[in-house]
């Protein structure tokens, strides 16, 4: 296992599943972690609402005197949940963050690191309009909303969950290798795990349409991933070992990914 040489860590949902394990990892290799979540956490703030968001931003930057060393974004809800409310925790709670301290971690003497957790659902969820993406990446909530009502149910919830996903993966793409992040000395990354047994999934589970929908997920490699599996990876993603990485999504879903779509990736480009 690589080191990480970073003292302050910031991380989103750091109460539970993905966040929590992501937590213990850090701590345990001496790592000092400020936490942000609803409960059991640091910093308690409601990241769907744009004033808790802001709050969050400045008692972080107060508590840690200007001085964090990486940030990893893991809060998030998923079905059954209020389709917006999806919106706004997983896309607005991510992003808002991370264009909050990013000016801190580019005053950092060294290279900072950034992990923005998106998923798998970014790309094996069907149907997902285009410009609901764009409305989320432009910050045009009327028309979120307006989109949002064309659907209903379960259709809604999967598509909130999936744009807001594919929003945290182009924000970092597009983002990423820029003046501001690359040149900054910031590395802005994304992992996108597959089905984790987390109470997220469990929530989903539990639901009479969505357990059925999520049982019939294929996973390859023959089961659910446990939330330690994906803070392994982030832990490499916010160690050295990450240096030469620049606005990856890695794919850590047990090849769900792979099975769905093995022919849409990697793609070229025309000039
Ligand atoms: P989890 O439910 O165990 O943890 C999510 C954490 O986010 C909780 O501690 C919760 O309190 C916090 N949170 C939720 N709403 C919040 C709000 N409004 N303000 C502040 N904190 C809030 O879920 P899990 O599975 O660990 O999810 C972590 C991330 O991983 C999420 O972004 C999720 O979308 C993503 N993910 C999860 C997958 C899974 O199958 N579990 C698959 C792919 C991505």
């Amino acid at each position: 296992m690589q080191s990480t040489k970073y003292q302050t860590i910031i991380i989103t949902g750091s109460a539970s599943g993905i966040g929590a394990s992501t937590r213990e990892i850090l701590e345990a290799n001496g790592t000092k972690v400020i936490g942000i979540d609803l409960r059991d956490a640091d910093i308690l703030a409601d990241l769907s609402h744009s004033e808790e968001r802001n709050r969050a931003i400045s008692e972080t930057i107060e508590i840690t005197e200007g001085v964090i060393d990486g940030v990893i974004t893991s809060a998030g809800v998923g079905p059954p949940c209020d389709p917006k409310k999806i919106i706004d925790v997983n896309w607005l709670g991510t992003v808002e963050l991370l264009k909050g301290f990013r000016e801190t971690l580019a005053s950092s003497e060294n290279t900072v690191r950034v992990v923005a957790v998106s998923s798998n659902s970014a790309t094996i969820t069907p149907n997902v309009p285009e410009d609901l993406i764009e409305a989320c990446l432009t910050f045009d909530n009327e028309r979120v909303e307006h989109i949002l009502e064309g659907f209903s149910g379960m259709a809604a919830m999967a598509v909130a969950y999936a744009a807001s996903k594919t929003a945290v993966a182009r924000f970092v793409r597009q983002n990423a290798p820029t003046e501001e992040w690359a040149g900054s000395g910031i590395r802005l990354n994304s992992i996108a795990p597959g089905a984790v047994l987390t109470p997220l999934l469990q929530g989903g589970l539990d639901d009479e349409e969505f357990g059925d929908a999520i049982r019939t997920l294929p996973v390859p490699v023959g089961e659910f991933g446990s939330p330690d599996a994906i803070a392994k990876w982030i832990n490499i993603m916010m160690s050295d070992a990450a240096d030469f990485m620049c606005g990856s999504v890695v794919f850590v879903d047990g090849g769900s990914d792979a099975l769905i779509r093995p022919n849409d990736w990697p793609k070229s480009f025309s000039i």
